[in-house]
């Protein structure tokens, strides 16, 4: 797995503001042009208002201009392999594509999986539907 994005990732966890799950994640991705973005998660007091790493790294590459997600590693402190939550997933999905590598990861580098997004969210609802 791509060592950099880990290490980003790993990064942008340490500054997650996670005082109420006590849960903090990380994650980092790479546009198809190569260029890295992170992000941690943020937690706010009215419990459904915090958001999650993945949502901010996206938000990170969209205010630099947009692109696409060629992948994106999740790393969280408590959890061996942090799965992407569903909505995450069909945010990556708006700027992946079926190919779009998936990289799990412990938060000390040794227990790490690659799924494809098309693994991880199969038959999503798709892009195009509303075009
Ligand atoms: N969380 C993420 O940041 N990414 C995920 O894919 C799963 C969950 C965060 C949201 C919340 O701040 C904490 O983990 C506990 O659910």
């Amino acid at each position: 797995m791509a060592e950099d994005l880990f290490v980003r990732a790993r990064s942008a966890m340490r500054k997650a503001h996670a005082p109420y799950s006590k849960f903090p994640v990380g994650a980092a991705l790479r546009t198809r042009d190569g260029r890295i973005y992170a992000g941690c998660n943020v937690e706010v007091v009215s419990f459904p208002e915090g958001w999650c790493a993945e949502t901010t790294a996206i938000s990170q590459m969209v205010m630099d201009g947009g692109g696409e997600i060629a992948e994106i590693a999740v790393v969280a402190e408590k959890l061996s392999q942090c799965s992407p939550c569903g909505g995450c997933r069909q945010r990556i999905a708006e700027f992946g594509w079926p190919e779009t590598r998936i990289h799990l990861c412990d938060a000390e580098g040794g227990v790490r999986t690659t799924l494809t997004l098309d693994e991880m969210l199969p038959r999503s609802f798709p892009t195009e539907a509303l075009s």
